[in-house]
């Protein structure tokens, strides 16, 4: 079962280009299954203290605290580890992907 993950990041829910251009590309990957991240209507939040302690640290000794901070990163990172394929779509702004794309944010 090929799985793709697609991840878009145009502001523009409507008349975006290059969301048009991954309904394309995913239309010939024909995943079986899809699993879509779209980082404008459910964008991902910074990296906070408490998941970065958490990063350092064996998760045994996690905090309840900790654990709720780095389950959204497990779960992003799951997202990676399943997919065959992914699609990332973004507009270019200023030379450079847009800001919401920038991975520094997972
Ligand atoms: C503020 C701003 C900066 C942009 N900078 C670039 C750029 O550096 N290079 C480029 O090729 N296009 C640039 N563009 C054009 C966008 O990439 C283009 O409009 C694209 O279609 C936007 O993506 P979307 O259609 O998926 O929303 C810029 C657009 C805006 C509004």
């Amino acid at each position: 079962m090929a799985i793709l993950l697609r991840i878009d990041s145009s502001s523009r829910l409507e008349g975006s280009f290059s969301r048009r251009l991954g309904d394309e590309v995913a239309k010939r990957l024909n995943a079986d299954r899809t699993i879509l991240r779209d980082l404008v209507t459910d964008p991902v939040p910074h990296i906070d203290a408490a998941a970065i302690s958490a990063f350092f640290s064996a998760p045994s000794g996690n905090s309840e605290n900790e654990r709720v901070a780095t389950a959204l990163s497990d779960q992003l990172l799951g997202e990676i580890m399943a997919a065959d394929d992914i699609i990332i779509t973004t507009p270019m702004c200023i030379f450079r992907p847009i800001v919401t794309i920038h991975f520094g944010r997972t």
